[in-house]
């Protein structure tokens, strides 16, 4: 080895031994005619402390030469240098000691400096972490990486990932590697492809999730799956998405949906432990239908740190209250905040809220300090209605009443972009930002209907419809089989069904998703049919999987966490790059490796591929 110590190892008990350290120069000063070298490793900083007067001539050249040699050499040192140094461990002057560092109390004196490996002009500083832009951070990720913030959090992910690992092994859950050369899943989004040299035309499909593997190992009889698997999607960037990251992904069999509850409210409850300062706001972990968070908080995954701000929905109310834009309106909901807003803040800073989320307007009523209303909606509400419409909201002084009308859909949608403002803007969680407010949100419908207008899974199409909608479907699929084609009564139908799904939500964010899956090959055969496969698409696209399901499966759930996330969460990070070794940027590109990249074209010909 280079070195007999790392960088925060030695202190007063090893003074007087003869170490031999090795790491980068995080800085350098001349102070008092003394070279002060504070020498880093990933643990941390040693002092090194060379008097010029001390620097010995190399006893090979016994020379004066030799020492200003030693002492160029020392001068030509500069931050970031690969420096391996041996010396005498010595105790600081008192004045010197620092006791925030274990190494704080010593120095070395050294009797070698050997440079290993120079540095060129640096991008920008390590040691002083001063705003940097992200794709210059990105570009040199690996001088981005030696700086404290990001290093600190790599080190806690992975601790948290070795964690994760020991409490699934203590569990008994089989750790099982599934591939990432795979075919394509309908898990919502859209996926990356590998084209296959051998089989010119054909493509393998990156797993958006080891979903179906892992319903496989139940079937194998494997009853505890885990893995942290690597999972590909071709999203829309977002702050809180990658196209490639971490799941820690398990399956179990004979599970019901509280069994994988417990699992994941104590997988947290113990993770936690490894953050003193973090705080669970409950400890049994609240439950809420995706129905209720969509009405109260025009979310599923509401930030519940602060519970301030919840609808009250006034779509009954309404329909006494004689205001012309009131009637026959199919949701009426307001949200009130805790501020007496000025009209011009409103129009500067929430309005746009609205306009950015595609609606048109913001109805609101300024309940100032004194009691007395104000704002644009006094002049079309007469005095009793404005009563009638606070009596139901319970508004105080300094309060601010913000409506929202419409369809439901839109009304939640908009007051929930709206509720995520104020809570910045007012700064609502400035102190409880070591607050986790984890939480279930269950029963997501089993379909929707998606942007494209076609019916598609809530979840994926694995997914457990409630027991109770099992025959209707069973008998639906027959029908669509023998030509039955699906009306605007039946998708409305099949929409408000509920399935055996759960998220796990905490600090606004989605960390986790699964459910109780289809067992019966008939329903999930039926569940293909109704999402509008033919029968060859369902052979072609399922056929492996309903085979599987013709020998012998349990009944099984489960649930992936985006590991990422949780890493975010518990370091406190808004973005996931803050969280990753090597993210893409923002565009998903990588600007280190300058990829995505064009290829040889020889090596296109091979794949048989053109460009279009
Ligand atoms: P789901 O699609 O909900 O479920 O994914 C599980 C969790 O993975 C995280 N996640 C992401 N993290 C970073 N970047 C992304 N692009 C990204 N997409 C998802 C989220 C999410 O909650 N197979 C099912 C799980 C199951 O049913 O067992 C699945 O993958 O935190």
């Amino acid at each position: 080895m280079y070195r007999t110590h790392t960088c925060w190892q030695l202190n007063a008990t090893h003074l007087n031994q003869t170490v031999t350290l090795a790491g980068w120069v995080n800085r350098i000063r001349n102070l008092w005619g003394l070279t002060f070298i504070d020498l880093r490793d990933r643990y941390g900083i040693t002092q090194v402390t060379v008097n010029p007067e001390n620097v010995q001539a190399d006893s090979a050249q016994n020379s004066q030469d030799a020492k200003e040699q030693r002492l160029g050499k020392l001068n030509s040192i500069k931050p970031e240098y690969v420096l391996q140094i041996t010396g005498t461990v010595i105790a600081r002057p008192e004045n010197m000691i620092n006791s925030d560092m274990p190494t704080g109390e010593i120095e070395i004196q050294p009797t070698e400096i050997n440079i290993l490996s120079t540095c060129a002009e640096l991008p920008f500083t390590i040691d002083n972490e001063n705003p940097v832009g992200e794709d210059l951070r990105l570009e040199h990720r690996y001088l981005d990486l030696r700086r404290k913030t990001l290093k600190e959090t790599i080190l806690v992910r992975s601790k948290l990932y070795s964690e994760t690992i020991k409490f699934f092994d203590k569990k008994e859950f089989v750790y099982v590697e599934t591939p990432c050369f795979t075919k394509n899943t309908p898990e919502g989004s859209r996926e990356f492809v590998v084209p296959a040299r051998f089989d010119q035309g054909k493509f393998f499909v990156l797993p958006q999730s080891p979903q179906q593997y892992k319903q496989m190992l139940m079937v194998a009889g494997y009853d505890k799956y885990i893995q942290l698997p690597r999972c590909f999607r071709d999203e829309d960037p977002r702050g809180d998405r990658q196209p490639e990251f971490t799941q820690v992904d398990f399956e179990m069999s004979f599970a019901q949906q509280e069994d994988v509850l417990d699992i994941v409210q104590e997988y947290f409850l113990e993770m936690t432990k490894m953050f003193p300062t973090k705080q669970i706001k409950n400890l049994t972990f609240p439950r809420y239908t995706r129905k209720r968070c969509m009405d109260c908080y025009g979310s599923d995954k509401p930030e519940l740190r602060t519970e301030e701000m919840k609808f009250t929905d006034l779509t009954e109310r309404s329909k006494s209250v004689d205001f012309s834009l009131f009637q026959g309106i199919e949701c009426l909901k307001c949200l009130v905040a805790p501020k007496a807003f000025s009209r011009s803040e409103i129009e500067k800073t929430l309005e746009p809220v609205i306009k950015e989320n595609g609606g048109k307007w913001l109805l609101y009523l300024i309940f100032d300090a004194n009691g007395e209303v104000k704002g644009p909606l006094t002049k079309y509400l007469t005095t009793e209605n404005q009563n009638q419409l606070f009596d139901s909201i319970k508004i105080q002084p300094g309060q601010t009443a913000f409506f929202q009308f419409g369809t439901r859909e839109n009304v939640v949608s908009l007051l929930g972009a709206l509720r995520n403002k104020l809570i910045k803007e007012l700064n609502l969680l400035a102190d409880k930002q070591d607050l986790l407010d984890f939480a279930f949100v269950v029963d997501a419908p089993m379909f929707e209907v998606g942007s494209d207008g076609t019916l598609g899974s809530c979840h994926h199409p694995f997914t457990k419809p409630k027991d109770q909608y099992i025959p209707y479907l069973l008998e639906l699929a027959d029908k669509i089989r023998s030509g039955y084609t699906l009306t605007q009564e039946d998708i409305k139908k099949l929409t408000s069904m509920e399935s055996d799904s759960y998220d796990i939500i905490a600090d606004g964010y989605e960390i986790g998703g699964g459910s109780i899956r289809i067992h019966d090959q008939k329903l999930q055969h039926a569940i293909f049919t109704i999402l509008g496969l033919s029968e060859l698409e369902i052979e072609i696209r399922f056929g492996h999987i309903l085979k599987c399901f013709t020998f012998g499966v349990p009944p099984h759930g489960g649930c992936a966490f985006g590991f990422d996330r949780i890493v975010m969460i518990y370091q406190n990070k808004e973005n996931i790059r803050e969280v990753i070794a090597f993210p893409k940027n923002q565009k998903y590109r990588d600007p280190m490796f300058g990829s995505p990249s064009e290829v040889d074209p020889e090596m296109l010909k091979e794949l048989g591929l053109k460009i279009w």
